[in-house]
């Protein structure tokens, strides 16, 4: 398809207020949602905006289409950042139409109280808009169970909801053919290890669905509309919900006065020695857990060092390592190092965290007592993984 076509129209809007995304994950380049107009025959909106930037979005819904009414608002995503402008929608337009699946009309009535003027569409439906048609995919767990994407046959269009989405707001343009898409490839890393990760086998049987359509362009909720590379963002989301990742090494550790961290310098420097290219370090106590999860979604190998911390594993540490397990990380290689002053834990509890996450555990873990005096354990430790992340 053309770039840009003269009956969808981009109506989303940037935030840039935000800090935290779902209140957890940074946003220093923003986050947009999108929502998108379609001017058949019969008018539709797909998806809405988060309603802090309702007064933005109903100026430019009404700048494509002055005074005439919205038939249908089909409802692809139930998350608030999407669906928390219905209830003001149907107060602009009171007779409009609101479509979706039937998980998503339940939920439009919990959060919303709407429950009339509503079509529900099942999997394979289609609806007529005029010279062109919408039909519907239901996409379960990608990554609310209501998960459903809207696609134009006739020219190809896929409105994704956040399948394909990535964090950065827009800054103009809005098609990756009109702007510089450098930022976003790390933000759609970012995206997915953060909000999608668990999700994988739902994302491999959404991406098996849409393999029978020819998709063209993918209209996401977040980020740029892709067109140029479309291919190359269902590639990313097939390798990242395989768990596939390129080799290298995610060197993570929490250190109170730096007895640790020599450790983890140690194994780094070793890994290096091994020819491994790709060693990413992260200071627990400095790096966001958004950017460690985004380097273990690239990286294949996956170094941990804790400190013992009043008699269990450092705070920061624990933490990270529940998000990993919440996100059912796959296919990695694993080493674990830690130190005590008079008890040691940490090291006992990231053998629990190993079993867990089913990783591959590669070498033996190495317990430090106090200071380092001997630095050939760790040493030894760089050296297998290296070597299993090489084979
Ligand atoms: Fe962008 Fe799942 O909401």
């Amino acid at each position: 398809m053309e770039a840009k076509t003269n009956f969808i129209h981009y109506v989303g809007v940037n935030d840039r207020q935000k800090h935290l995304f779902e209140n957890m994950w940074p946003l220093p380049y923003g986050v947009s949602y999108n929502s998108y107009l379609i001017t058949e025959d019969i008018v539709t909106l797909i998806d809405t905006v988060d309603p802090h930037y309702f007064d933005v979005y109903i100026r430019k819904i009404k700048q494509h289409i002055g005074e005439r009414p919205i038939d249908y608002l089909v409802i692809n995503h139930m998350e608030p950042d999407h669906s928390g402008s219905i209830a003001l929608i149907k107060k602009y337009y009171p007779d409009i139409t609101i479509v979706g699946n039937k998980l998503t009309l339940n939920m439009i009535e919990g959060y919303y109280g709407v429950s009339e003027n509503t079509l529900l569409v099942n999997d394979g439906d289609t609806l007529p808009i005029g010279k062109r048609t919408l039909s519907f995919h239901t996409t379960p767990m990608v990554h609310w169970p209501e998960t459903m994407m809207t696609y134009i046959p006739e020219d190809g269009i896929l409105f994704s909801g956040d399948a394909f989405g990535c964090f950065g707001a827009l800054n103009g343009g809005y098609i990756d053919t009109e702007i510089n898409t450098d930022i976003y490839w790390n933000e759609m890393v970012r995206y997915y290890s953060n909000i999608v990760g668990k999700y994988g086998s739902p994302v491999q049987k959404a991406l098996q669905k849409l393999a029978g359509l020819k998709v063209h362009a993918i209209c996401s909720t977040h980020g740029p509309v892709w067109v140029k590379h479309a291919q190359r963002v269902i590639s990313i989301y097939d390798k990242l919900s395989r768990y596939e990742a390129e080799k290298g090494v995610v060197l993570v550790y929490g250190s109170m006065y730096g007895h640790t961290e020599q450790m983890a310098e140690t194994i780094a420097e070793e890994l290096s020695k091994q020819g491994i290219i790709n060693i990413v370090m992260h200071n627990i106590s400095k790096s966001n857990a958004s950017d460690i999860l985004t380097d273990i979604f690239k990286y294949n190998g996956l170094i941990v060092g804790s400190p013992t911390y009043n008699g269990q594993i450092f705070p920061e540490i624990d933490s990270l390592l529940s998000k990993i397990l919440m996100r059912e990380v796959k296919n990695r290689h694993f080493g674990y190092f830690g130190s005590f002053t008079w008890a040691g834990m940490a090291v006992k509890r990231m053998g629990e965290f190993a079993e867990k996450s089913k990783f591959n555990v590669v070498g033996e873990p190495v317990e430090m007592k106090q200071a380092m005096m001997d630095a050939e354990a760790c040493k030894e430790l760089a050296r297998k993984m290296a070597k299993a992340i090489n084979c």
